[in-house]
């Protein structure tokens, strides 16, 4: 009988293997408990996604500082903190899911996509805030990092992947992508530095690459050591294909065990399959002729993100040469599609659809009906696909405002 790629073994670089192709991307909870912890919601939420079937889960982003956060409902794993809701977090996926499935902390750094509401300072490459329009105002207004303060976000990677290592994860994944901290220094847009980590891409890529050497050299030799990252930022002058191709280049020979290629950032939502740069992608699979070309240069497995919802371009993906099919949305709104994709189901997720003129608000709504399916399911509950986007908003920015003012008061009370 023919086989279903789908539900290949796929051995990583670490020399453990996973038990299939599809993976579980990362997306922000905004389940934390006071102090920005996990807690049962969490491990809840995972146990369905064990349950479901994929092999790879990688955790919504996890913040190696307390004081910059993408959320105000965002984990954060510092040197310190306590790891009793982690190792509770991971040991429902192991416990839960089929033998061999991996969970993954996706680590982070925000640089300047810091809600101004948080109350704390931005620290970015350069000080060049996020352009906006009428909704920059949202965001702080950055400030350059200092030298020691560079070496100091390296060391919070470093940190923040040994307490998952201790937690019980299976890796952690460098979050490189979406205009984040390492994405900001990798875009020449935002990066504007004249010294050693601004200018050539080789110097644009060098906080990615110390950081996956200290992390690589920190962690196990079979502990999962991933990075995310743009395929392009769909920006004018913003970080290219060409650089993309470089940094993989430089990402190879490094002891890196998959790579995932996204796109996009807050200014040009690519992830969400719209364009600043007015660049059309692929209606699903939005980034796989990218991943495609990539995967022709990188040394690693090469996963990509993005629109995928049907088993039939999820096999695409794969014989594209692409080694790992990532689904986010798909996996709030079926938790359990591997499963059924396995059991010969051809069910396709359905995909919140928001067609507002305003095609920020769009996003921000779009995101918040995705994230309320994973609340659903963190309290027992199943996704539903029939959720009013406006009123989705208003529930999402009233929950905002009130985890805003507990993180402030956990801020001032440290
Ligand atoms: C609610 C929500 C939260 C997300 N949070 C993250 C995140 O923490 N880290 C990340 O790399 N991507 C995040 N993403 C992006 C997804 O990982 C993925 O790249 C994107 O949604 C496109 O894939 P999809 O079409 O399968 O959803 C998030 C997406 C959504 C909808």
């Amino acid at each position: 009988m023919k086989t279903d790629a789908l539900f290949d073994p796929l051995r990583l670089p670490n020399g453990r293997q996973l038990p299939n192709r599809l993976a579980k991307a990362a997306m922000e909870e905004g389940l934390a408990e006071a102090g920005q912890l996990p807690g049962p919601a969490i491990a809840s939420l995972y146990q369905r996604w064990a349950e479901g079937g994929a092999g790879l889960l990688i955790t919504g982003n996890v913040m190696v500082d307390g004081a910059a956060m993408t959320g105000p409902a965002g984990i954060a794993l510092e040197a310190q903190t306590p790891l009793d809701g982690f190792k509770h977090w991971a040991a429902a996926v192991h416990r839960h899911a089929p033998a061999g499935t991996q969970l993954w902390m996706q680590i982070n750094h925000p640089g300047r996509q810091v809600f101004a509401a948080m109350g704390e300072t931005a620290w970015a490459p350069s000080a060049v805030a996020l352009q906006m329009g009428k909704h920059s105002k949202l965001f702080a207004q950055p400030q350059a990092l200092g030298e020691a303060q560079i070496a100091g976000v390296i060391e919070r990677f470093v940190q923040t992947a040994l307490q998952a290592q201790a937690a019980g994860f299976d890796g952690v994944q460098i979050h490189a992508a979406h205009g984040y901290l390492l994405s900001q220094f990798l875009s020449p847009l935002a990066n504007q530095r004249t010294d050693r980590w601004g200018g050539p891409i080789e110097h644009r890529a060098r906080l990615l690459l110390d950081i996956v050497d200290a992390v690589r050299a920190a962690v196990r030799p079979d502990f999962g050591v991933g990075v995310k990252l743009n395929s392009a930022d769909f920006q004018r002058g913003g970080f290219s294909e060409a650089d993309a191709r470089q940094v993989v280049e430089l990402l190879n020979g490094r002891g890196l065990d998959l790579l995932e290629l996204s796109g996009g950032s807050y200014e040009s939502p690519a992830m969400q399959g719209r364009t600043a740069d007015g660049r059309t992608l692929a209606r699903e699979a939005y980034f796989l002729e990218f991943a495609r070309e990539l995967a022709s240069v990188a040394q690693m497995p090469v996963m990509t993100t993005g629109g995928i919802a049907r088993p039939e371009i999820a096999r695409q993906v794969l014989a594209s040469g692409v080694a790992l099919v990532g689904l986010g949305t798909a996996l709030a709104m079926a938790p359990d599609l591997p499963r059924r994709w396995r059991e010969g189901s051809p069910l396709t997720a359905p995909r919140p659809q928001v067609g507002w003129k305003d095609k920020t608000l769009a996003s921000i709504a779009t995101m918040a009906l995705v994230r309320r399916q994973l609340h659903r399911m963190s309290a027992g509950g199943l996704p539903s696909a029939a959720d009013s986007p406006l009123f989705t908003l208003l529930l999402d920015q009233w929950r905002n405002k009130r985890q805003t003012a507990r993180y402030r008061r956990w801020r001032a009370a440290l």
